[in-house]
């Protein structure tokens, strides 16, 4: 097991999470190129540099966001995915709302199941979470998969809910609340 658990905000046996930093607008956005054919037509994060410093800004800098980039622990720390936590309200609601993608070279190896695991435990411990949805598409089976697994339940449907690629977009709403508290 590498020795860098300093390195993590939480980590698994093959996957540790860090938060975003501008600095990795590099391999970020070369991964992200490499899976546009994975993330079309549901996700589409940045390419570019200015895109990147312009997306990672606001999820370091807005209380509302959080940013994770999931990091294989054992090929150097090299990003196998990211997770996002907008849409964050405090108080009574203590809730957020879930994205995630993997990258090409990390899909289909539980890479992203071990990363979500890693977020729900950091979410509902030291971001004081009671709440999380998850809005997917219908037709997205793995990311409805990945959810699953991980015990959200399906809570509703919701036309027209989101503007995605142009266009608005019928979602199922998929939540976890906190096991307690
Ligand atoms: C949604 C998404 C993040 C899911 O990622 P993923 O790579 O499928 O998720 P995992 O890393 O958990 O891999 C799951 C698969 O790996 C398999 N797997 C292989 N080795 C494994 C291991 N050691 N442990 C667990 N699962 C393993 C699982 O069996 C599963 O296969 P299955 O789908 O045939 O059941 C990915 O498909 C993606 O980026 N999609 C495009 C973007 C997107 O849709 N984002 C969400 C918008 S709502």
């Amino acid at each position: 097991m590498p020795d860098d658990h300093g390195r993590f905000l939480a980590a698994g046996p093959r996957v540790g999470l860090r938060p975003f930093t501008l600095d990795d607008a590099g391999e970020f956005t070369a991964r992200a190129e490499e899976s546009v054919a994975l993330h079309t037509p549901w996700l589409f994060p940045p390419r570019t540099p200015e895109r990147y410093a312009a997306y990672a800004g606001a999820l370091i800098e807005e209380p509302a966001r959080a940013g994770f980039l999931a990091c294989e622990r054992e090929e150097g720390g090299r990003i196998a995915g990211f997770l996002t936590i907008n849409n964050i309200v405090h108080g009574a609601f203590r809730s957020g709302a879930l994205g995630y993608g993997a990258f090409a070279h990390a899909a289909g190896r539980g890479l992203m199941g071990e990363a979500l695991g890693l977020l729900l435990g950091h979410a509902f411990g030291p971001m004081g979470l009671h709440r999380l949805e998850a809005n997917i598409q219908p037709g997205n089976a793995p990311s409805r998969a990945l959810v699953v697994r991980a015990g959200f339940r399906l809570e509703g449907f919701s036309p027209a809910m989101l503007l995605i690629d142009g266009a608005w977009r019928d979602h199922e709403r998929w939540a976890l609340t906190a096991p307690c508290g």
